[in-house]
């Protein structure tokens, strides 16, 4: 089973340059995480920062108690074996055909026979749909093959926690929805934590448990799918929607001015402003094992329910009772006794006016500390 990535109060700047403070949140163990962000937020920046490939200069990462920031570059080390990652770029060496950038961690890091290393490779080939492509070169193949070559390269060392850097980028619709169904059944298969950035609003609403979003050196927000899906937090809200409407400009953020000047004459084209349907999370194809993180993030979100919004409650329990099998009608009760608050918990908490404080950073356990307002002072 994957392990859980606590992460507390990062910071991370590049001389005068801050690229994000304060980040706090937990990736739950085996569950599905996707973040958010304009472009150039930092997102990059924090993958690498997980696996120590960039150093923050306040906060911690703890992984099996291993701090991935401050500890000794041999521990660290230790820990980044845990790691499958799927750099933005796709990072396979040009030269080398994809049998050989798919092998080349198997041989950096393991001292296995040259037999198993093939069993493994080509099973992490045909996995993503790659059986057929080991002697290519990756100047001969598509951007999506090297994307998913990326992929199962990112799988050959059994990773406990996978990290994907925009999957999608350069993929046509119908190979994003494969994408997508590939990374839920990767998901059922070996049980492992995952981060994913992207940008692509489909897989941000079909695939994850939990999602997050950076936005002006702060994250916003993190926390269940439906808290993000049902935000009215404007950032939030106007990215999911893909609007121009909202705080996130063409370059930076827009001034007071420009949303004053917005407010009171809509932008063409941007009226629409129909409440975002959830839609249902993707399940795992038929003949892939259940996944198991779905028992466990139900108690998780049901021992957090009471700190969410009302929208955000409501979208849950519907989700639970799909999960379930139940009808979208059903009394939510039937969901997991999730309508009262659990026993000496505290009561509901927070009901966030568009602009308002938000709710709880990160996966605070009830009572847990409240985080900060949207955008405001840390
Ligand atoms: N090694 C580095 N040295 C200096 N600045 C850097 C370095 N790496 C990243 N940056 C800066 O940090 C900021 C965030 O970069 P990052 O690549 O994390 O953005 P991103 O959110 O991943 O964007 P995109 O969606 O376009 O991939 C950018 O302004 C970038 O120029
Ligand atoms: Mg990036």
């Amino acid at each position: 089973m994957g392990v859980e990535v606590v992460v507390e109060g990062l910071s991370k700047s590049f001389g005068q340059q801050q690229i994000w403070q304060d980040v706090t949140l937990t990736l739950p163990a085996g569950e599905v995480s996707v973040m958010l962000g304009p472009s150039g937020t930092g997102k990059t920046v924090f993958l690498k920062s997980l696996i120590g490939l960039i150093k923050p200069e306040r906060g911690r990462v703890l992984i099996n108690g291993v701090d991935m920031v401050n500890s000794p570059e041999r521990r660290i080390n230790e820990i980044r074996k845990m790691f499958g990652v799927m750099f933005q770029d796709g990072a396979l060496f040009g030269s080398l055909n994809l049998f050989e950038n798919v092998a080349f961690p198997l041989r950096e890091h393991t001292k296995k026979k040259e037999h198993e290393i093939r069993r493994i490779v080509l099973e992490k080939m045909e996995m993503v749909g790659l059986a057929g492509a080991e002697d290519k070169l990756p100047g001969e193949i598509s951007g999506g093959m090297r994307k998913r070559a990326g992929l199962a390269r990112a799988l050959v060392l059994d990773p406990e926690i996978i990290l994907c850097d925009e999957p999608d980028s350069g993929l046509d619709p119908v190979r994003t929805a494969y994408l997508s169904q590939l990374l839920i059944d990767l998901n059922a298969q070996i049980d492992a934590t995952m981060l994913i950035v992207t940008h692509n609003i489909d897989i941000a609403s079909k695939v994850p448990d939990n999602m997050g979003m950076l936005f002006r050196r702060n994250l916003v927000m993190f926390g269940p799918r439906e808290m993000l899906l049902t935000s009215e937090e404007p950032v939030v809200a106007q990215f999911l929607r893909g609007r121009r409407r909202g705080p996130i400009g063409m370059s930076e953020e827009k001034d007071a001015a420009t949303l004053a000047a917005e407010a009171a004459s809509p932008l063409p084209g941007d009226e629409d402003d129909e409440p975002f349907r959830i839609p249902r999370q993707l399940r795992p194809s038929p003949g892939m094992p259940p996944r198991k993180a779905v028992a466990r993030r139900r108690e998780r979100v049901l021992s957090m329910l009471h700190t969410l919004p009302p929208q955000a409650q409501q979208a849950v329990l519907e989700s639970l009772k799909y999960d379930a099998g139940l009808p979208a009608g059903a009394p939510a009760g039937q969901a997991g006794q999730a309508a009262a608050p659990p026993q000496g918990a505290q009561q509901p908490q927070i009901v966030p006016p568009p602009g308002g404080p938000l709710p709880p950073q990160g996966m605070q356990p009830p009572g847990g500390p409240a985080g900060p307002a949207a955008g405001g002072p840390r």
